[in-house]
């Protein structure tokens, strides 16, 4: 165990990046939001797959969140973050207020289209992808990683992000890792904090949705049965769906069988007042 250096501006995280390359190690990049649970973790386990040094990016991006989300409660556990971070020895801990991110005068936003514009998640938060492109630019090219690791519960970030990455010439390489899952399934995420108890008992039955109808499609099902077999399951069990899709795994293109595949099922759905996502691939 290695405690990890925590610094809060971008000149200080630069200095260290620019020891270690000058020792010749590969730095590797995890972007959080804090509030760090065993799946973060399992990203700086993937980081150090490709790199010497790991630095781990905590900051609740006020510019991905809309004004009836969630920003204000999002949970802030920067001490008990750091331990877990020094834990399994990652070596840096970049957690920057607002205004070394956002200085005053700050006025770029990027914007996109192909995955960032899927009718999925961008259909029910619609700033939240330009707010995420813009952080992660931001981060990208302030840490001037080797590679930047991102997990694959937000599938569609993920490839907005690796879009990013290309349309822009960035040379940081852009990884995803599973998703980690408690024992029941349900995918770990900082906000399943906010279910209550009976909530809880239910959330596992998003991903129990998602696998039984990649096995129905798998089985030979048609894909809008199948999808509509899973709609009514979760409804059955008390989630307000926003989206239950399958798209094609790399564009996240609308298919119309399995033989346009790889597929990759996306579901978006609230539990009482808590919005949970997933993904599977078929
Ligand atoms: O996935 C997250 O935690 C955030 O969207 C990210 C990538 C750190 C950007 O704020």
């Amino acid at each position: 165990m290695t405690a990890t250096i925590v610094v809060n501006s971008v000149e200080a995280m630069r200095r260290e990046v620019a020891g270690w390359r000058s020792q010749g190690f590969k730095v590797g990049l995890v972007p959080t939001m804090g509030a760090l649970h065993p799946g973060h973790i399992s990203l700086v386990e993937e980081a150090r797959k490709y790199a010497q040094r790991v630095i781990v990016t905590i900051f609740v991006n006020p510019a991905q969140f809309g004004p009836s989300e969630d920003f204000g409660k999002y949970p802030r556990t920067l001490e008990a973050d750091v331990e877990k971070l020094s834990e399994v020895s990652a070596d840096l801990c970049f957690a920057p207020t607002v205004e070394e991110i956002y200085p005053k005068g700050f006025s770029t936003r990027v914007e996109m289209d192909g995955p960032a514009r899927a009718e999925l998640e961008d259909s029910f938060r619609p700033t939240h992808f330009s707010g995420v492109a813009t952080i992660v630019a931001k981060l990208l090219n302030q840490a001037q990683a080797d590679v930047a690791v991102f997990g694959e519960k937000d599938y569609q970030q993920l490839l907005v992000i690796k879009r990013l990455a290309r349309d822009l010439d960035m040379t940081t390489k852009i990884c995803g890792a599973p998703t980690l899952r408690e024992t029941d399934g349900l995918a770990m995420s900082s906000r399943n904090v906010y279910l209550s108890a009976e909530e809880r008992r239910i959330a596992p039955r998003l991903h129990a949705g998602l696998e039984e109808t990649a096995r129905r499609i798998k089985a030979g099902e048609a894909l809008s049965p199948a999808l509509e077999s899973g709609r009514a399951a979760l409804s059955e069990a008390g989630f307000a769906i926003d989206y239950f899709e399958v798209r094609h795994a790399d564009t996240l293109a609308r298919v119309k069988s399995a033989q346009d595949g790889p597929l990759r099922l996306l579901v978006a759905a609230k539990l009482g007042a808590t919005r949970l996502i997933d993904n599977l691939a078929v």
